[in-house]
């Protein structure tokens, strides 16, 4: 099972980046390239019939399989940064993170309108990250065609502010 080879990889750092947060790490997840393709396959699958036509990934750790995602379903891949990253005209998003607060952003001409967006970061938590790509994405015309994480931290309900937008969730490894 893909969940049980992640939760063997996933490494919990206590008091990072602050104290009381248990941090999931999954750099042992990156070094082990095997486990990597088992996760794009598992994504891939989990996808089959779905229309997607761009993957969106978020800053900085949704980047890592974000791409290797869109490049294997050959598809584009759009980076949403933090603030002051993205080089040409760019839009805004406020979010509310778990642990302090942000804002995010998107190239205005990321998208063309009607396009199916599938929203990807590494972990779902608050979801105050992914609600805010979502604004992002609907801002220029994408429909939301789905969310996917390695990994949701259910406890904190995350999932519950996704739905009014896409029932289709996708996570690896719940907690
Ligand atoms: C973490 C994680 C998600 C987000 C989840 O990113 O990678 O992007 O927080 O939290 P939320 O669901 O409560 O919004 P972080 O902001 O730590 O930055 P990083 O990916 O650049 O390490
Ligand atoms: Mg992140």
């Amino acid at each position: 099972m893909i969940s049980t080879k992640l939760k063997n990889a996933i490494r919990d750092i206590p008091d990072f980046p602050k104290p009381g947060i248990i941090f999931k790490d999954i750099t042992p997840i990156l070094k082990d390239a095997g486990l990597c393709s088992e996760v794009i396959e598992a994504f891939v699958l989990e996808m089959k019939g779905d229309k997607i036509d761009v993957i969106a990934g978020i800053e900085s750790r949704g980047f890592l399989f974000g791409l290797m995602l869109a490049n294997r379903l050959q598809i584009p891949f759009v980076p949403i940064r933090k603030q002051g990253k993205l080089p040409a005209k760019t839009i805004q998003e406020p979010c509310e993170l778990e642990y302090g607060s942000a804002i995010l952003e998107l190239h205005q001409d990321a998208l063309i309108a009607g396009q199916r967006v599938m929203i990807h970061d590494d972990l779902l938590a608050t979801g105050g990250t992914v609600s805010a790509a979502t604004r992002l994405v609907q801002k220029i015309g994408g429909v939301v065609a789905g969310y996917s994480f390695v990994i949701s931290l259910d406890f904190l309900n995350g999932k519950e502010k996704l739905r009014g937008d896409s029932e289709n969730i996708i996570t690896l490894a719940s907690y």
